[in-house]
């Protein structure tokens, strides 16, 4: 039996992030108890006193969720702090990273769940200064909590999914496969990256647009030199299957005559200073204004802006910079140049070169500058700080609500880099600038769990690492775990190794590989719809599924996907192979290619498999079954092939495959949904 509580705490600011009317309990707060503690993250004796929720742990007890981290599935010994941060160092030293996802779960001696309905920043300290402690402190007790009880993780999880709405559905092209790159300059640079995967056979349904396409990095526009006719290019990549997908950043340049500018200042949409002037921060294109995403009207105008793009066919996006991040700020950056001319001709100690390091680095993302401008949210006037979590979300829901309007009838394709707990209804997320490292494709499946909790279920990495220079077993690896997720890209970041598939010398692989794919795609795709018309997860540790088995709950490093499939890909440089538990009686498959299948019943328990580089390897539950079909160059080539079935059933069982346009929004549509049946 599932169970909701709802604290109201001082004044809650509404962040729409649940959808169900929940009342207010009177109540005491079960299971925590206020404690004044001293303010943990400054890690100084002179931290001030704050008003902490203290959670007593059991040595058994685990913790799950909070989305977008880094470390464990098990949150446990570590201390985040929530407050969407660009931050491409995604090393386990660090708190946050782009999104605030405070929805966590705790399983052990008693198991619950809690929701912290709080856009400022708030620290979680899951046993990192005690090992015994949970500890919650928001900056203000200005916030809705929720308790969360049921029979299991899993039931918690659904009804915390349940109350915050249903998980956004792409496009189903959206599922293929996507080439990206920071540096594609021009048409050429496009045409070049298409023909490099066409004329070696390896699958591409959508080729992404960075901040080079447009002019002087200026949200929608197009650089008439590079693309001198967008409309004509866009049906060009669409004659050969290839969706163009344009990046859209937070901040608007400012410039006289730039429409965006123009318009903005007119209506006042962007963020003011306490004196009524619009603050400027600095990002791609130099000194920019940041719209008022918060509010209602501002939002309806910047949604409206994406008509520019999809006016010349284009069907997908990506916010980017939205934390939002900045370079620096008008007014820091002066004061920073006077402290520095000040400087001059100085012999710096120890000390001043530190500070000066510190000033100098320090100039991107101050919580200064964040705490300098403000929000109108629809008549009340809001420091940015307060409600810092919201802009991506807000920029987000600005382009999902717009498409509502523009395109009812047809689903875009929208994923954003920063996010708070509601986004997931108006797109998905992607994980940032991740790098090229081994301990990165890890943290990429350990991270897809704790996203599906809390909503985000179109989501993936940057497959080959963003930062860094990639190496082909790494991408080869990286990439036998994208064929899973959601949204699978290969992105690269400007001056880093050239990672595109067909750079490599082993195309083949490659070409097999996503191959795989498209050929699962009926049952990726149906587990997917599936996942966000029932509120269920697409990816599940071990532990929410066999949470008798004390094996099964240690495990980190295997995934289940959907209800038929166990995963654990090989994140090991030079490893042949990896050990792998079965909780259960599995059947393995390997793949060569979706035409190149063996398969080997296999009892529980524990096993050294060999993977090599060129084949995928995953597990099927007793009594289940994976649709999937033959490979194609594109999704549209898949959607009519004939349906074949791997399955693991000894008895009779049935599959429910799930098949529609991929592009319509008459998601529950019965007819969508045929039963497969196997009978032994
Ligand atoms: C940010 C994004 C990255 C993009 C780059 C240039 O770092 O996270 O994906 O390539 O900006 O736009």
């Amino acid at each position: 039996m599932s169970k909701i509580l709802r604290y109201s705490i001082g004044n809650p600011i509404k962040t729409e992030a649940v959808v169900q009317k929940i009342p207010k309990e009177k109540g005491e707060l079960p299971y925590f108890k206020y404690v004044q503690k001293m303010e943990v993250t400054k890690q100084t004796k002179d931290g001030k006193e704050q008003d902490s929720l203290v959670y007593k742990l059991n040595c058994e007890d685990k913790i799950y969720g909070l989305g977008e981290n880094v470390r464990g599935i098990n949150k446990r010994g570590w201390i985040y702090k929530s407050n969407c941060t660009d931050d491409p160092n995604h090393t386990e030293t660090k708190s946050s990273l782009y999104g605030a996802h405070n929805f966590f779960v705790i399983d052990g001696k008693e198991t619950f769940g809690v929701f912290l309905d709080y856009p400022g920043k708030l620290i979680l300290d899951m046993g990192y200064q005690r090992m015994d402690e949970l500890c919650i402190t928001p900056e203000e007790w200005n916030l809705d909590l929720y308790i969360l009880e049921g029979d299991s993780v899993l039931d918690i999880v659904k009804t915390f999914r349940q109350i915050i709405g249903r998980s956004y559905i792409p496009p189903k092209w959206a599922f293929g496969f996507g080439q990206s790159r920071w540096g594609y300059q021009n048409e050429e640079d496009i045409r070049t990256v298409v023909r490099g995967y066409r004329e070696n056979g390896i699958p591409l349904d959508s080729v992404y647009l960075d901040i080079d396409y447009m002019e002087q990095f200026k949200d929608f526009t197009v650089d008439e030199k590079h693309f001198p006719n967008f409309p004509e290019f866009v049906e060009e990549m669409k004659q050969e299957h290839i969706h163009l997908v344009p990046i859209i950043d937070a901040g608007v340049k400012i410039e006289e005559g730039y429409e965006v500018y123009e318009e903005g200042i007119q209506n006042g949409f962007f963020c003011k200073e306490q004196d009524g002037k619009e603050f400027v921060g600095a990002v791609w294109p130099g000194k920019v204004h940041f719209p008022d995403v918060l509010n209602k009207r501002a939002r309806k105008w910047f949604g409206k802006k994406y008509k520019y793009l999809l006016a010349q066919g284009i069907e997908g996006f990506w916010n980017d910079m939205n934390e939002p991040a900045i370079f620096y700020s008008e007014k820091k950056l002066e004061a920073t140049l006077k402290k520095i001319k000040a400087m001059e001709n100085k012999n710096m100690d120890m000390w001043e070169v530190f500070a000066f390091r510190d000033m100098v680095m320090g100039l991107s993302n101050h919580p200064e500058d964040y705490a300098s401008f403000y929000h109108d949210m629809d008549g009340t006037i809001i420091c940015h700080d307060k409600v810092h979590n919201l802009y991506g979300y807000g920029m987000t829901r600005a382009a999902g609500e717009a498409f509502e309007e523009l395109e009812p009838e047809k689903r875009i394709l929208i994923f954003s880099r920063s996010s708070y707990i509601g986004m997931h209804r108006y797109g998905g997320i992607w994980m940032g600038d991740n790098q090229s490292w081994w301990s990165h494709l890890l943290l990429n499946l350990k991270m897809l769990p704790s996203l599906n909790m809390c909503g985000f279920l179109y989501t993936g990495a940057d497959l080959g690492g963003f930062g860094s220079n990639v190496t082909e077993d790494l991408l080869l690896r990286w990439m036998a775990l994208g064929i899973f997720t959601p949204l699978m890209r290969n992105h690269a970041a400007l001056g880093t190794r050239e990672q595109e598939c067909y750079q490599f010398t082993q195309t083949e692989l490659f070409r097999k590989l996503i191959g795989i794919r498209y050929g699962m795609m009926p049952y990726i795709y149906s587990e997917y719809m599936k996942a966000a018309l029932n509120h269920e997860m697409l990816f599940l540790p071990l532990a929410f599924v066999y949470p008798e088995d004390r094996h099964a709950k240690e495990i980190e490093d295997q995934l289940l996907m959907g209800e038929s499939i166990m995963i654990a890909p090989v994140y090991t440089q030079n490893a042949t192979g990896r050990y792998i538990y079965l909780p259960e009686p599995m059947k393995l498959v390997r793949m060569k290619s979706i035409e190149e299948i063996e398969t080997e019943i296999l009892e529980q328990g524990h096993y050294y498999i060999e993977i090599a580089l060129d084949e995928v390897v995953f597990f099927i539950r007793p009594e289940k079954m994976v649709p999937y079909t033959e490979s194609g160059q594109y999704m549209e080539e898949i959607q009519e092939k004939e349906i074949k079935l791997l399955h693991f059933v000894t008895g009779t069982a049935e599959y429910k495959l799930y098949q529609d346009n991929g592009y319509e929004k008459d998601y529950e549509n019965p007819n969508h949904i045929k039963k497969l049946h196997v009978e032994n």
